[in-house]
């Protein structure tokens, strides 16, 4: 059986690891110790890892802009899957949401990662065909 508990910082390098692993995930200069260190702190109780006998297989990263709730960085190492841990991290993270008063909230999903897609469509969640994401990147650095 797996638990979930908050992400500190202390897993840092544990969750990149994870991140590494995983197809479908991309990592940024943002997921650098210190951003994710602001992140943390911003967004107290918010993030969440699943552990199954101490190690840790999957993690949710949440937070919020006073509005609305962004999710990031869900995954589940593929041993682990089907087993409802990915839908007990995020519900932490809507429950921690909601706690706050945010009802709604956001993710972004790479266009090639289709599993990730059914996975979201299943759990209600609504593809915007309504809006385009716009980003600007003020650095130039094309991987902020
Ligand atoms: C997407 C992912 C997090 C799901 O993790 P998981 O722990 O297997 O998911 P759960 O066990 O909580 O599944 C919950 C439900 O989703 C379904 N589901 C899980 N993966 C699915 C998939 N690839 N396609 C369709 N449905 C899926 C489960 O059958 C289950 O359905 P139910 O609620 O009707 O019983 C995992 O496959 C993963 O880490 N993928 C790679 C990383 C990734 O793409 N993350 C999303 C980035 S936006």
């Amino acid at each position: 059986m797996f638990s979930i508990r908050v992400m500190t910082l202390d897993d840092y390098d544990a969750v990149i690891e994870l991140m590494r692993m995983t197809p479908g995930i991309s990592l940024r200069d943002a997921d650098s110790r210190e951003a994710t260190s602001r992140y943390l702190e911003r967004n107290p109780e918010m993030s969440f890892v699943a552990q199954i006998d101490g190690a840790l297989c999957g993690c949710v990263m949440c937070g919020h802009d006073g509005r609305r709730g962004y999710l990031q960085h869900l995954l589940v190492l593929p041993q682990y899957r089907r087993q409802g841990i990915a839908n007990g991290l995020v519900e932490r993270g809507l429950a921690r949401l909601e706690a706050l008063g945010i009802q709604k909230c956001h993710l972004d999903v790479l266009k090639t990662n289709e599993a990730a897609a059914r996975y979201w469509q299943r759990q209600g969640w609504q593809l915007r065909t309504d809006i385009d994401r716009y980003s600007f990147i003020r650095s130039g650095n094309r991987n902020a």
